[in-house]
């Protein structure tokens, strides 16, 4: 099974167009001319939240636009950037319990979309609901194979500025139901901008980079630390039994870059 993970689109109003000199929807359009030429086999197309860089309805709007038709299933939550209330204007189906949280059952495998936003905060949570919520799905599907999606990293990232204010508060929690459960293979986050691994226990996990701007890596306090130099990717995910391949694409220019063999 196949699986395309996108993050952090960061889609702007028509009044803003640019984000630090580039074009946000030209470049999720990009992403999905990609995905329609070489990945169409896929099941799905996940998109790890901040899906809109300042939430007003216009940016959603034209996020809803470009991905509406997309011939692939695509699946949205919400990161820090984003206003539940907007997005469910545009994905009302996409919600269960008041957040936006639900799962897709596909044969031996199920998928839970996780809400780790605290409004106006760069931070995330998920309150006592949003985990009765997760535990209640984890006691349903015990015989599944599990992969969660979420926005925010759950796991310390080394980067200074994103473990200090933009980390997921209270992850002790989020651990403590996680850990009850042994079929829990993997776990899909965004927010970083950055390709990152990492693995706690039996359980793997990744982001891929933003589709529009790129976060460096800064250990310590930074001032400064977007970049516009490093390339946009999104991540191709097979899922066969228990096994996980990740490709991270690079998918601006990519024409450009098949000139022969290695
Ligand atoms: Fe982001
Ligand atoms: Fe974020």
């Amino acid at each position: 099974m196949k699986i395309i993970h996108l993050s952090d689109t960061h889609i702007v109003d028509n009044k803003e167009k640019n984000l630090y000199g580039i074009d946000p929807s030209f470049r999720l359009k990009k992403a999905l001319d990609s995905i329609r030429k070489h990945h169409s086999d896929a099941s799905m197309v996940v998109i790890t939240g901040d899906l809109v860089d300042r939430a007003t309805k216009e940016a959603y709007e034209i996020f809803y636009n470009i991905i509406k038709d997309f011939p692939i299933p695509i699946y949205p939550i919400v990161g820090n950037h984003d206003k539940k209330d907007l997005f469910l204007k545009y994905f009302p189906k996409f919600t269960h319990s008041g957040f936006v949280q639900y799962a897709i059952n596909v044969d031996k495998f199920v998928f839970l979309f996780l809400d780790t936003l605290v409004e106006d905060k760069p931070y995330g949570n998920l309150c006592q609901k949003r985990l009765n919520w997760l535990e209640k799905q984890l006691k349903i599907y015990k015989e599944k194979k599990i992969y969660i999606f979420m926005h925010h990293h759950p796991l310390k990232s080394f980067m200074h500025d994103m473990d200090k204010y933009a980390n997921l508060k209270d992850s002790d929690k989020f651990w403590n139901i996680i850990d009850r459960y042994e079929n829990i293979l993997h776990i899909t986050y965004g927010h970083l901008h950055r390709i990152t691994q990492m693995q706690r226990k039996n359980i793997s996990l990744h982001s891929t980079k933003s589709t529009t701007f790129q976060v460096a890596f800064t250990p310590n306090e930074a001032r400064e630390y977007l970049t516009n130099e490093e390339k946009p990717t999104y991540c191709i995910m097979l899922l066969e039994d228990g096994d996980l391949l990740l490709h991270h694409h690079e998918f601006l220019n990519e024409d450009e870059k098949y000139i022969g063999y290695c």
